[in-house]
């Protein structure tokens, strides 16, 4: 592989990540439950403090001299009477040409890294669909462990809890 970057997005490159995000969505047949959109991810991202979440890209040198985005990830930091503050791993994804060469390890040890250093993050949790059979073998490499003896419950966006009174 040449030369490549690891750098945190930035507010324009918002359109981008919104793009990777849906095709990530599309990759686990999620698309029609993805409702993000740019304004969000500027809001959340770059115009709240701290941040929402937080992105890195992984961009590659091309030889036009350009830098094309080869994957990306994002994640958020919690807090949990468990471990104090914690890491929601939320999006970890390479592009199909680029993967199998190491990039999704340089972004998933980037998160795990700031996250540590920078936030005092203690443990690090994620989803994983079912049948992604690829991705849970990676994340086994690094020991990460399945969730037992719990389950995740959630409201969605249509839940009478979550509609505003006015
Ligand atoms: C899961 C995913 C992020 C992994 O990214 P990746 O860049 O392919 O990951 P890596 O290259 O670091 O590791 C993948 C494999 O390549 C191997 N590898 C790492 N560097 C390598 C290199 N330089 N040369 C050859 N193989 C390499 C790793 O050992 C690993 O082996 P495995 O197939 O036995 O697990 C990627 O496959 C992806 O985006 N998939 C689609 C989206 C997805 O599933 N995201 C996770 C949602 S929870």
């Amino acid at each position: 592989m040449g030369e490549f970057r690891i750098r945190d997005a930035k507010v324009e490159d918002c359109n981008l990540l919104r793009d990777l995000i849906l095709e990530l969505g599309a990759f686990e047949n999620m698309l029609h439950l993805h409702h993000v959109t740019e304004q969000m991810l500027v809001k959340d991202g770059f115009q709240t403090s701290p941040p929402v979440y937080y992105a890195f890209l992984y961009e590659v040198k091309l030889e036009s001299g350009d830098w094309f985005t080869a994957g990306y990830t994002i994640f958020s930091i919690g807090f949990c009477l468990r471990w104090g503050k914690y890491t929601y791993l939320e999006d970890l994804f390479v592009r199909s040409d680029y993967r199998n060469k190491g990039i999704g390890t340089k972004l998933f040890t980037s998160v795990i890294q700031k996250s540590r250093d920078e936030h005092g993050s203690r443990s690090m949790h994620w989803a994983v669909v079912n049948w992604n059979e690829k991705a849970k073998k990676f994340y086994r490499q690094f020991g990460g462990d399945e969730c037992k003896g719990s389950i995740r419950f959630r409201f969605d966006e249509n839940h009478k809890f979550l509609q505003t009174s006015n």
